[in-house]
């Protein structure tokens, strides 16, 4: 059996994919511009800087560097106000069943969410107790798929990568928990996600006794 937990935060454990899009198409409209069509799917598990790029496919003309970072930042602003309105109602099907039943095990779990706001979401969704570790995506040079981040977190958690579960729903995800040498559990469609060694569609379809079982 597996020893830890590692999970990515967006669109695994919290329904903020849609929060992320729609402070991106506030964004778009402001600027008078539209996102590019599978915007949706390219925007997952990419930092804030990468998603801005793709955000500007969509752009009618070229920014500057400083104005990309005042629009980062001002996606930022949008999004941080509708991380505010979460509430646990914003945890995905499964996730809080999940968590209480791998802490009822003794399962030691961390975050590696390339998400700067990570800890003002698991605030919002009651669930920041639950988390012995948090990668800090700011300490992080290299994003997914770079393996960095869920190997900080194993090394936070104190626990061998090769004894540790990553559970992702973006392929870069899957890509970096495969790279750090770790069992991937991919949440989502199995096309996309192929690289998992395991694939559900959501977290309410993943066994934990198929990776976990009670220590003490
Ligand atoms: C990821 C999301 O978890 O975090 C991306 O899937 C998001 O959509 C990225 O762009 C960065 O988040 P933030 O909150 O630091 O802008
Ligand atoms: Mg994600």
């Amino acid at each position: 059996a597996y020893r830890a937990a590692i999970f990515d935060l967006d669109g695994v454990i919290a329904d903020t994919a849609r929060l992320h899009l729609a402070a991106w198409q506030q964004l778009a409209e402001e600027e008078g511009f539209r996102l590019p069509a599978d915007a949706d799917e390219r925007l997952k598990g990419v930092d804030r800087m990468a998603s801005l790029e793709i955000v500007l496919e969509g752009a009618s003309r070229p920014y500057r560097e400083d104005e990309k970072l005042a629009l980062a930042d001002r996606k930022n602003q949008r999004y941080q106000q509708l991380v505010t309105q979460l509430t646990p109602a914003d945890l995905l099907p499964g996730a809080a069943q999940l968590l209480d039943q791998l802490a009822e095990w003794n399962i030691p779990m961390a975050l590696a969410s390339a998400s700067k706001n990570a800890r003002a979401v698991i605030d919002g969704l009651g669930i920041a107790h639950r988390f012995d570790y948090i990668a800090d995506a700011a300490r992080v040079k290299h994003p997914k798929p770079d393996p960095e981040i869920f190997t900080l977190a194993a090394r936070g958690l104190g626990v061998e990568p090769a004894l540790c579960v990553g559970i992702e729903d973006a392929a870069a995800g899957v890509t970096a928990i495969k790279r750090a040498g770790m069992y991937a559990v991919g949440i989502g469609d199995d096309r996309v996600l192929a690289e998992a060694d395991q694939c559900v569609p959501s977290l309410a379809d993943f066994r934990p006794d198929s990776c976990f079982e009670a220590r003490r």
